[in-house]
């Protein structure tokens, strides 16, 4: 395991399509690379209970599913290095997806872009407003926040289209947090602009709706076909040619290295012929795809070993969420009827009935949090800070280390009896060791 301090990386791939060449360079390749960066602890998962929102087709679910899993193995992602894993085999996820829902304002979830444009498309065409709109259209921003933060992600890199549900999966975790103590990690959206914008064989972004894509472990004949269909200008051979706005050169330089990438820009200049240079891009994508193309075949071939694969991604997934959900669980209230409701040292039980913090903002403007035992009453009261981090900080503080920070912060809380009382001492040992659990 990694150590806790680790920064978690987390991102799902909805599973209802194939994925073409313009998904891998554009997030397959960066995920597998970023996921051997030292320091961070990542997780990927196919998100199947999204897919089920915007799919109705079973069999294209459980292909879409298959493919995208042997395609993220086969570009090298190490899944005993990271966890991979499939949504629908975490039940913690619906079961929180509904804590979280009961703590989610619909009026949140009515300024969502996707739900929004269903409307207006159907305002624009005439029809009921909720025409074609399911309820599970409407959830899939707290479906979203359930699988962030359920895994306690720092960052989740995203397209550009996806930061309001990382937004939303922050107010949601702060609702939570607002009204049951601070169980829930805000996240925040990972984004690339580094990464290339793959165009596609007309020139237009690469995407299955243009109808313009290169598949990604087809075979290699399939390639060398939709390389050679890529559209050019109609320059002869001799003629130099432009790679500004070049389709073809942009898809080489996804590719190439600088010094490789400088070389086919000369070769544009000297008026290499289209055929060629078609023929030069194929033979590129080819080396490195070739050797991913076999492993993504085989694993199509041996779905057994892909669905093994998952299942134990699934067993360190939950080793993750089972305990989560028991805490949250404890903390609304869903809770064993003969548990005792008391601040417990250590073991196990300092799980259950938790203190808890609880940060709030006063009329003043300031920030504020306050510690509260299990039976309600409160330990601790800080002082007001200048923004929601200090008070944050203040509280990580006090979670990790315990009694030790009292003096440290003494001067930005109000003032606890000269000694402290059994009660606050207990309750922040529990913290402390909940927080290394
Ligand atoms: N909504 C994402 C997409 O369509 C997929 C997704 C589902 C996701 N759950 C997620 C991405 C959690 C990041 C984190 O691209």
């Amino acid at each position: 395991m990694t150590s806790p301090s680790a920064r978690r990386v987390l991102t799902g791939i909805t599973t209802s399509g194939t994925p073409h060449l313009g998904n891998y360079v554009g997030a397959i390749r960066p995920a597998v690379r970023a996921s051997r960066q030292p320091g961070v602890q990542s997780f990927y998962f196919l998100a199947d209970y999204h897919a089920l929102i915007k799919c109705d087709d079973p069999a294209r679910v459980q292909r879409s599913t298959l493919e995208i899993a042997a395609s993220w193995l086969a570009a090298g992602l190490d899944p005993e290095h990271v966890t991979f894993y499939r949504q629908s085999d975490i039940p913690e996820i619906p079961e929180l997806t509904w804590l979280l829902t009961c703590v989610t304002g619909k009026g949140l979830l009515n300024r969502a872009h996707a739900y929004k444009a269903m409307l207006d498309k159907n305002a624009a065409a005439g029809a009921d407003p909720d025409s074609d709109v399911t309820a599970g259209l409407f959830m899939y921003p707290v479906l979203m926040a359930a699988d962030i933060l359920m895994f306690k992600a720092h960052q989740v890199p995203v397209g550009r289209d996806q930061i309001q549900h990382i937004e939303m999966a922050r107010d949601i975790a702060a609702s939570f947090n607002h009204l049951y103590g601070e169980h829930l990690v805000p996240p925040e959206a990972l984004i690339d602009d580094h990464v290339a914008l793959l165009p596609g064989l007309d020139g237009r972004k690469m995407s299955k709706s243009y109808d313009n894509v290169i598949a990604l472990f087809g075979p290699r004949e399939q390639l060398r076909r939709q390389i050679m269909s890529i559209v050019t200008d109609s320059r002869a051979p001799g003629e130099p040619k432009d790679t500004e706005g070049s389709a073809l050169y942009q898809i080489y330089r996804a590719f190439a290295d600088d010094a490789e990438a400088a070389d086919f820009a000369r070769a544009f200049a000297d008026g290499i012929g289209w055929g060629d240079a078609k023929q030069r891009l194929f033979e590129r994508i080819d080396a490195e795809m070739g050797p991913m193309r076999e492993r993504y075949q085989h694993l199509m071939a041996h779905p057994g070993e892909v669905e093994t694969l998952l299942r134990r991604g699934a067993d360190k997934a939950r080793a993750l969420a089972t305990p989560l959900m028991r805490e949250l669980r404890q903390a609304v209230g869903l809770r064993a009827l003969d548990a005792q409701v008391v601040a417990v040292r250590g073991g196990d039980q300092a799980k259950v009935g938790l203190p808890s913090f609880k940060q709030y903002r006063e009329p003043d403007g300031r920030f504020y949090f306050k510690l509260t035992g299990v039976g309600g009453q409160v330990l601790l009261q800080s002082r007001g800070f200048e923004s929601p981090r200090d008070a944050g900080q203040a509280v990580k503080r006090l979670q990790t280390e315990g009694g030790a920070a009292l003096a440290a912060l003494a001067d930005r809380l109000e003032p606890v009896a000269d000694t402290v009382s059994p009660d606050l001492a207990d309750a922040l040992q529990a913290l402390q060791i909940a927080q290394q659990g």
